[in-house]
């Protein structure tokens, strides 16, 4: 039996690969995706996720726009720097029918597919955390209905990429992370210190234009993610949070370093503002898991380096 995976995202760059990825694995059935602010307004990453189903063949999948704002802090610009003006790299793409969007907001949509899939349904969040949040807040009952969430989001001893110290998701809502991080629910956190090694490389794109369709989408639109990393890493290339997070689900991407731990939010006013504070202290005896941990936390992978490749086979085999 297929597993049901609600995806909450801020399509984006990487959350299109993330979302193309997990269509193309036969492991999982995407049951739902709602949207919240963060690379672009909730609105346009809405479209930009119809766009990516219809290239996918899959406009059967309930698409629900959520949060606009954070859950309690002034919005943050959105990140059109890293994905363009549009959130999919400023590419000319055609835009989406929004009569296509699902009629639900995003949080009736998060309970009715819980109720549906109760006990079974698993949620996979590549954006601000504002949306579960909410969703929480709103039902407390909801959390054991829930098998499990990964989060792409978060640095545990890397460096942020939004602030020195806080990671793009978390910086845009703060306290919507400490909410989701400490629900109770299961959490598995894949931060910047396993993503940002995994990178989709200009000869990745040079097969991937050679292949299908979706193939030749991906490749079109990494083109300005690449522009924005080059001068962050020394070479052209873009670091696949979103889809990495994915494998991890999916179970394609193996952690071998993933203890249970203790993470705080920053939810100051200072410079650590969104910062995920890891108790990572245990690392010197082989980082066991913490008797209060509150999130399983991917700080190393099986096969460092290696997504990319197994990424482009998937996506390169379709269509
Ligand atoms: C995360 O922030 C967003 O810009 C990306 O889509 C990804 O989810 C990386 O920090
Ligand atoms: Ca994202």
């Amino acid at each position: 039996m297929t597993v049901p995976v609600l995806v909450d995202c801020d399509t984006g760059i990487d959350d299109a690969v993330a979302l193309l990825y997990l269509l193309a694995s036969p492991e999982v059935d995407v049951v739902g995706i709602t949207t919240v602010s963060g690379n672009a307004p909730a609105r346009s990453c809405a479209l930009n996720t119809l766009r990516v189903l219809a290239l996918a063949g899959r406009e059967d999948i309930p698409v629900a726009v959520g949060a606009e704002r954070p859950f309690l802090a002034e919005p943050l610009p959105h990140s059109s720097a890293v994905h363009g003006g549009d959130g999919m790299g400023d590419a000319g793409l055609a835009s989406a029918d929004p009569s296509l969007l699902d009629e639900r907001r995003a949080l009736r949509l998060i309970d009715d597919l819980s109720r549906e899939h109760e006990g079974r349904l698993r949620i996979l969040a590549l954006g601000a955390l504002t949306n579960l949040a909410l969703a929480v807040r709103a039902d407390p009952a909801l959390v054991p209905r829930i098998a499990d969430v990964v989060v792409m989001g978060g640095a545990a001893d890397a460096p942020g990429n939004r602030t020195p110290a806080a990671e793009a998701n978390i910086a845009h809502d703060p306290e919507a992370a400490a909410v989701v991080l400490s629900a109770g629910w299961p959490v598995t956190l894949v931060p910047l210190d396993v993503t940002m090694p995994e990178l989709l490389t200009e000869e990745h794109c040079a097969r991937l234009a050679e292949a299908g369709e979706v193939g030749r989408f991906v490749a079109t639109i990494s083109d300005h993610y690449m522009d924005f990393y080059a001068p962050i890493l020394g070479r052209r290339a873009a670091p696949q949070h979103d889809a990495l997070a994915a494998a991890v689900l999916t179970g394609e991407v193996v952690p071998s370093v993933f203890p249970l731990l203790r993470v705080e939010v920053e939810c100051g006013s200072g410079p650590a503002r969104g910062a995920t504070v890891c108790d990572t202290r245990g690392r010197y005896r082989g980082s066991p898991d913490q008797a209060d941990g509150n999130c399983r936390v991917a700080l190393a992978l099986e096969r460092p380096g290696a997504f990319a490749d197994a990424l482009v086979e998937r996506l390169a085999a379709w269509r």
